[in-house]
């Protein structure tokens, strides 16, 4: 068989975590264990033999607050937005990197929210420590952190964090830009998204073997749990891999042992989305969907990733088809650097159920009257836009106008190691950029679960779960 079930018996232990590694690997008991920063430590086997399963990994009802492994989870977060106990927080230690704005920017809450909601596992021993202010948003960030959401836009290789970067390039004797983790950060600072794009298909090449997809989709699952994710939709693009030698079976087996075992300890389901990068050829495309067609039980969907402009969907019409007939769901990625015309394009030509990114649906009254009416989802990414230069600033991203013009619009962290900033980050960044209430908040989270691809009594459970929190905090 392919894919490996997991074994029944996933044993939590208490290991020692060599600080300033963050998320690390290595053997405890049988089991391979993946660290975490604050000691915890989860243990469980490397991919190995195992049986087939259905495309959407649908998480067992069990709450993860019945397992050890979930109080692991509840520390590992404790010092998350809005846990952070405020004597804790006062003092905000920075790393004295030069490239470093929103942190050296330490009277924003931008700045805060870097380094209490989204502190970086292993952030190297700080050399600068400055006195930071401490906002009174600790309820909103609570808020924001515990609301059962789903993440729908996140490519697993830009979950790829410096330190495993490192430790991932040393294990497979892949020669890197950069010696630290922090000469790693100091690099990600981006004039758009071919620069970007540059970095992180650079630092694609540490992923080889099927333990490290698993260990790498494992640390992003630990941290989406952590930032409230019920439920994820990860992108993945496979002829990054290929091109390279690494085999499809290996990418795909290593992913799915993670979101497997993921469903089992932590409770958050998943489904897993095939990207095709529109930079290379539709032949190309076609090969990797060929390739995939094997699979087509574990991986639900197909989208279309990397340098937009100059890429129109159009050319991947004569895929996205044959996609379709195989019974992949698609998405795509339009509007992000791309012109309003490309999400047009992507929804007539491609016939996609949802827009990645869709920025640029600001720019066209009558595209938004139809995102609107026909309630197609947008999977925006403010982060990433701030990161990438497709907003300015915050305070000027279109979501809000979006979200009030009637649009199913969505917050995702897209590719959260080069862009400082998990699920929950994002929720917060836009909802101070933008003054989003406590309702908007609410909204965005509901939408994330009627987007997703979740069969309808689980969106319907976690809907009412939505409910019952927002009922619980008022
Ligand atoms: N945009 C387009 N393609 C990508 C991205 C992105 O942000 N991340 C990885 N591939
Ligand atoms: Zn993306």
């Amino acid at each position: 068989m392919l894919l490996p079930a997991p074994p029944d018996a996933v044993e939590l232990v208490v290991a020692t975590v060599v600080v300033g590694r963050g998320v690390f690997g290595g053997r405890a008991g049988d089991g391979l264990a993946v660290g975490c920063a604050d000691g915890a430590s989860v243990a469980a086997t490397p991919p190995d033999e195992s049986a087939l399963d259905p495309a959407l990994v649908v998480a067992d009802p069990q709450p993860p607050s019945s397992t050890t492994a979930a109080k692991a989870m509840a520390r590992a977060g404790a010092f998350r937005i809005g846990a952070s106990p405020r004597s804790v927080v006062p003092r905000l230690t920075v790393s004295a990197r030069r490239s470093f704005p929103m942190v050296l920017r330490s009277s924003s809450f931008a700045a805060y929210h870097r380094v209490t909601m989204e502190p970086r596992l292993g952030r190297s021993p700080s050399t600068v420590t400055q006195e930071a202010p401490v906002p009174d948003h600790t309820a909103m960030d609570a808020f924001i952190r515990d609301i059962p959401k789903a993440e729908l836009h996140v490519h697993i290789e830009g979950t790829l964090e410096p330190e495993m970067l490192l430790e991932l390039g040393e294990r497979n004797g892949v020669e890197l830009h950069c010696a630290s983790a922090e000469e790693c950060r100091a690099a990600y600072h981006f004039n758009g998204l071919q620069h970007f794009l540059g970095l992180y298909y650079a630092g694609v090449e540490v992923l080889v073997t099927a333990r490290d997809y698993y260990e790498l989709t494992t640390a992003y699952l630990r941290r989406a749990h952590a930032d409230g994710a019920r439920h994820v939709e990860v992108f993945f693009d496979p002829q990054s891999h290929t091109s390279r030698g690494v085999p499809f079976a290996v990418v795909v087996e290593g992913i799915r042992r993670a979101l497997v075992d993921a469903e089992r300890q932590l409770g958050v389901s998943s489904g897993l989305i095939m990207c095709f990068q529109r930079d290379r050829s539709p032949a190309s495309a076609i090969i990797a969907l060929e390739t995939a067609r094997p699979y087509r039980h574990i991986i639900a969907g197909v989208g279309l990733d990397s340098a937009e402009v100059g890429h129109p969907p159009r050319e991947f019409e004569d895929v996205f088809r044959v996609a379709r007939e195989a019974g992949f769901r698609t998405v795509a990625h339009a509007g992000e650097e791309g012109p309003a015309e490309y999400i047009t394009e992507a929804l007539d030509l491609l016939k996609v159920e949802r827009i990645d990114h869709g920025v640029r649906a600001i720019d066209d009254r009558t595209l938004q009257r139809r995102l609107a009416r026909e309630q197609i989802p947008l999977t925006m990414c403010p982060l990433s836009n701030l990161e990438l230069q497709v907003t300015p600033d915050l305070a000027q991203h279109p979501l809000k106008r979006l979200l009030d013009a009637g649009l199913r619009v969505t917050v995702n962290s897209d590719d959260p190691a080069y862009f400082d900033g998990y699920l929950a980050a994002n929720y917060a960044a836009v909802q101070h950029a933008l003054g989003l209430t406590r309702a908007d908040v609410a909204a965005l989270a509901r939408n994330s679960i009627t987007a997703s691809w979740l069969p309808s009594a689980r969106q319907t459970k976690l809907l009412a779960e939505i409910d019952a929190f927002v009922a619980a905090t008022s």
